[in-house]
């Protein structure tokens, strides 16, 4: 039947926010840092029992559960077409350090919350439907964001993998193994993973906003229509140090100052880029051998730019390239460069957007449409699906930190929305 007759009948009220909140929680308590700070790198023992309790979600909600070697997770409600591409939804439960228990966690809780509202609400999809939870959306074990969507999308090669340690020199292969997953090689773990061309029909992905927007103006949903385009470099000086009072200010190549001097560089480039999408971060910046009385030697930053715009974020990444040369050269301390990542920008799809508006105005909400200026797996889904994001608001726009909140009141109706944009998206 059409969608229309459906959507008047399908009764969501099974969707809680009070129970979903319980169930972040929950999930919050894995974490490697006291509550409320949530801190859960992937494979760590924390992440192994936020899997385990996501896979029992999955299992309570009816859904048919599959993981791929580098650990995305797959729940699947079955649709009545077997030859059509899946309707997916999902996001990440790993948390950078001392954050909260809402960015990523959301999108998966809620996700299965809204599966299994569709089941008990007696929906039955032509297309297939999958909650999904990516392996390690955050860079902070092995330095690099978007590992599981990135390797499902194929944007990911052996050799970017292969480079990627974590502070322990641990391979993905080794880390992913060890966790249950992996396989024999990196190649074999990306084939693994790797998804068959026209298996995802569309994909589409709930967080918290992490910004500001739709809280200063009342709104309870944001449609996201595109997702703005993330770099990232580390940098490393090094000079020779000294004695903090014997060697005299003319004798100096101080590789700390080179890194000030750059971070003030970064700042200048972004705001020269003369937009106000336009963002640059140092956000990782040390030195050795970080002692009082030494000057220092070495030093290593990583810097964080972003734009809307490709290729005005690229002149950007140029910009702060050639500053590195020219402070090295007239400090006469030693560099090195590597490129993280120079991901492209994300377009929403058309076809997911309508789906998530009308949901909204199904549901009664207050709605505006807007940019991701924060990354999320649904980057690379793009790539690969049309794809779009349902953000909901969070107070004070904060992220990224213990007090990170949204409201039950504004999960439930994000759950809700969820829901009903999976149902139009996957027919009846
Ligand atoms: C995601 O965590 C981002 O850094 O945007
Ligand atoms: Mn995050
Ligand atoms: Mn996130
Ligand atoms: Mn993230």
């Amino acid at each position: 039947c059409t969608w229309g007759l459906r959507a008047a009948t399908l009764d969501l009220t099974s969707i809680s926010g009070p129970a979903v909140v319980e169930q972040l929680l929950h999930l919050a308590t894995f974490s490697d840092d006291p509550l409320p700070a949530v801190t859960r790198l992937i494979f760590t023992p924390n992440d192994m029992k936020a899997r385990k309790y996501v896979k029992q979600l999955m299992k309570e909600a009816g859904l048919t559960i599959r993981e791929d070697p580098m650990g995305n997770i797959y729940g699947r409600m079955h649709g009545s077409t077997k030859t059509t591409g899946a309707v997916v939804t999902g996001s990440h439960v790993d948390a950078i350090p001392l954050a909260g228990a809402y960015d990523g966690t959301l999108g998966v809780i809620g996700a299965i919350a809204a599966l299994k509202a569709l089941g008990e609400a007696g929906f039955r999809p032509e297309k297939p439907i999958e909650a999904l939870m990516f392996t390690s959306e955050e860079p902070t074990r092995f330095g690099l964001g978007c590992i599981g969507s990135r390797g499902m999308s194929g944007a990911l090669t052996v050799e970017t993998l292969n480079d990627k340690l974590d502070v322990n020199g641990t391979s993905f292969q080794a880390a992913s193994t060890a966790a249950g997953y992996g396989g024999k090689s990196h190649e074999t773990i990306l084939e693994g993973t790797r998804v068959k061309p026209g298996s995802i029909a569309a994909f589409v992905e709930l967080h918290i906003e992490q910004g500001p927007r739709l809280e200063r103006e009342g709104l309870q949903l944001g449609i996201v229509s595109a997702i703005a385009a993330p770099a990232a470099l580390r940098v490393f000086f090094s000079g020779d140090g000294g004695h903090a009072g014997a060697l005299l200010m003319p004798d100096r190549n101080d590789a700390g100052l080179a890194a000030a001097e750059l971070a003030l560089a970064v700042e200048k480039a972004t705001l020269d880029a003369g937009a106000i999408d336009a963002v640059g971060t140092t956000g990782f910046l040390q030195i050795g051998p970080n002692s009082m009385n030494s000057v220092p030697r070495e030093a290593k930053l990583e810097i964080d730019i972003r734009d809307i715009d490709a290729a005005r974020r690229d002149r950007t990444v140029s910009s702060v390239l050639k500053s590195v040369e020219e402070i090295a050269a007239r400090r006469d301390v030693r560099h090195r460069v590597e490129m993280i990542n120079q991901d492209p920008p994300a377009t929403c799809s058309q076809e997911v957007i309508t789906a998530a508006t009308e949901a909204a105005k199904e549901l009664g909400a207050s709605q505006k449409a807007l940019v991701s200026r924060a990354y999320h797996d649904s980057l690379f889904m793009s790539q690969i699906a049309p794809t779009g994001m349902i953000f909901i608001p969070c107070r004070n726009g904060w992220s990224h930190r213990p007090d990170e909140f949204a409201s039950a009141a504004d999960i439930e109706t994000g759950v809700k929305a969820l829901a009903l944009t999976l149902a139009r998206l996957a027919g009846t």
